[in-house]
């Protein structure tokens, strides 16, 4: 039986190259990263009005980064650019964008690259959450939840990805969920489109890769709930092990992530375990888990937040 020299070779390099590559995860595992340093980057943040996009825009102002915020709500929006100047950010610019509309993000793009200049770290975080079982869920809100949730990354990333693939440089950060990696009961919509960030953002990064853009960096997080008002009332029957996570701790983890250049950031760490086990268990399994952790009836006092829903302007037959 001859013996495909081609086909050995190939099997060697993949994995000797598997093998680097979890032996060099191991080592970060024991010797932290060396953090880069953000001083002077322009970060972009969207949904920066309010909860965690708020948080991330004063951490990043510590550091010393150009800051521009973007959120649908103005006057959110202007209390995080005085927190950020607060906080030691010297150039911060808020502009008022309704991320799920193609032409304005296109529109404030543009102004953006001409009046501060060329993002270096875009984090897609503006979300919104209807909070209705499925049937309940109004057509035109199905639509907004991928607009807002999904759709815009695609157009925040075609407005400021070229200059960074360009420059070899840059950072995308994808702000998906616990319901981007689970389904989640009362959170149909939700989650699909939290599932379509984390496939996009995930999709790019081996896109990115592929073309040897090595040094245009991806992060994709996803958090179980925290305590921002977006999921108020949603409530966990077993704290210590899936606990509402402190808004101000979740920005700092997602900064660290940032600098340290992680791919992926599951918050909190139980989360890998329900993701190698969803692997593995059957479906039946995975509900009596869901069950005891208290996941099937965390939304029943769920309610939406009104403010972001409601300032939400209408697209519903109008995108293209
Ligand atoms: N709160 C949680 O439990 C939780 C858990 C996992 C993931 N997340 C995600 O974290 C991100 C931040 O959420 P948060 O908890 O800070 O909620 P939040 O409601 O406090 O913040 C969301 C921000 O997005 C803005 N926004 C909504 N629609 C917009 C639009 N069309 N254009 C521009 N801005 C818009 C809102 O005005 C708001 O300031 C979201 O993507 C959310 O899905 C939240």
């Amino acid at each position: 039986m001859s013996i495909n020299m081609d086909v050995i070779t190939d099997i060697s390099v993949a994995l000797g190259k598997i093998l680097y590559y979890f032996l060099e995860s191991l080592l970060y595992k024991i010797i932290p990263k060396t953090k880069k340093n953000v001083a002077g980057e322009i970060v972009l943040i969207t949904g920066a009005g309010s909860g965690l996009g708020r948080q991330l825009a004063i951490h990043f102002a510590r550091l010393g980064a150009i800051l521009v915020l973007w959120d649908i709500n103005q006057e959110g929006n202007t209390e995080t650019c005085s927190l950020a100047k607060e906080n030691g950010g010297e150039k911060v610019f808020p502009y008022t964008c309704d991320c799920s509309n193609r032409q304005e993000v296109y529109r404030v793009a543009d102004q953006v690259r001409k009046e501060v200049g060329d993002v270096t770290i875009l984090i897609n975080n503006a979300g919104i959450a209807t909070g209705k079982f499925f049937l309940d869920i109004p057509d035109h809100m199905v639509e907004k939840s991928f607009l807002v949730n999904a759709i815009s990354h695609f157009w925040t990333c075609k407005a400021f990805l070229p200059a960074m693939i360009k420059a070899n440089h840059g950072h995308l950060v994808c702000i998906s969920s616990i319901a981007g990696v689970c389904g989640i009961n009362g959170l149909s919509d939700y989650s699909a489109s939290k599932f379509a960030a984390f496939g996009f953002a995930e999709s790019l990064f081996f896109e990115l890769t592929m073309v040897k853009k090595t040094e245009v960096k991806t992060t994709i997080v996803c958090p179980h709930f925290i305590n921002t008002g977006m999921f108020e009332g949603c409530t966990s029957k077993y704290p210590f092990l899936l606990p509402i996570l402190e808004q101000e701790y979740v920005a700092k983890k997602i900064v660290n992530a940032i600098l340290e250049e992680q791919v992926y950031l599951m918050m909190p760490k139980f989360l890998y375990i329900i993701l190698i086990l969803k692997q593995i268990i059957s479906p039946k399994m995975l509900m009596a888990l869901g069950e005891y952790l208290g996941v099937d009836t965390c939304m029943v006092s769920f309610k939406g937040r009104k403010k972001a829903n409601e300032l939400q302007t209408e697209t519903e037959g109008k995108h293209q």
